[in-house]
């Protein structure tokens, strides 16, 4: 799976990308990942990459040209299943977007900032818009932080445990079940006795019990949209 993601910061997303999972990934040649400072494309002496709307307003937006020149750009060495325009007006980003997203094998991020980008970026070349959720970030390279993550999770062989990806929350619609290590019993709090018990089945019957109980508590909603 490859990841181009274009920014006009990249140092923001350098280190989310080369720690823990994110690393691992790459390290085992299953994610590679570029970043393209938008500013590589700006215009004029000052690489401008941002001006005033039209008809006014406050806040900056980004420009139409740097961004179409770095999209072709990239587009002339790949074929992108997706172009995807991180923003807070786009579709809700949930684990199954994201399980169907890991299927692809080329992406285009694209970081919107300031006020956002020329809607023509988004009319020409954008095929999804996705949002982490009804709130404003600064910018895109957080949210898309956040997707490449989420994404390179479930690709087989990524996570060490492959199966451990399968028992997220939100994997098969619900919330996970309490988890817990050593010691069995810390100052009298003790461990379920079934976690203990070492029968199988018991066990996962109680984290199917406990897995819908945490969901119909917290998470409501979740039952109703299956
Ligand atoms: N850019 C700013 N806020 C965002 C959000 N909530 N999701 C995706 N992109 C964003």
């Amino acid at each position: 799976m490859h990841f181009d993601i274009i920014t006009c910061q990249p140092d923001l997303l350098s280190g989310p990308f080369s720690h823990s999972i994110m690393k691992r990934s790459q390290d085992k040649g299953l994610v590679s990942l570029e970043l393209h400072d938008i500013r590589d494309y700006g215009l004029g002496k000052h690489r401008q990459i941002d001006d005033y709307q039209y008809g006014g307003g406050a806040g900056m937006v980004m420009m139409v040209e740097p961004l179409s020149n770095c999209i072709e750009h990239l587009q002339k060495e790949r074929d992108y299943d997706e172009i995807i325009f991180l923003t807070p007006d786009g579709e809700t980003l949930n684990q199954s977007t994201v399980n169907r997203l890991s299927l692809q094998h080329n992406i285009m991020l694209i970081c919107g900032h300031y006020k956002g980008i020329d809607e023509r970026i988004r009319e020409e070349y954008v095929t999804m818009e996705l949002s982490i959720g009804d709130y404003v970030l600064s910018g895109g390279e957080l949210p898309a932080a956040v997707l490449v993550d989420s994404i390179s999770r479930v690709i087989p062989g990524v996570l060490n445990d492959g199966s451990s990806a399968l028992s997220d929350s939100h994997q098969d619609g619900l919330l996970s079940a309490p988890v817990y290590t050593r010691p069995s019993d810390y100052r009298g709090w003790k461990v379920p006795e079934v976690l203990l018990s070492g029968n199988d089945r018991a066990i996962e019957t109680w984290r199917r019990d406990q897995s819908l109980e945490r969901t119909k508590i917290r998470r409501p909603d979740l039952l109703n949209d299956q």
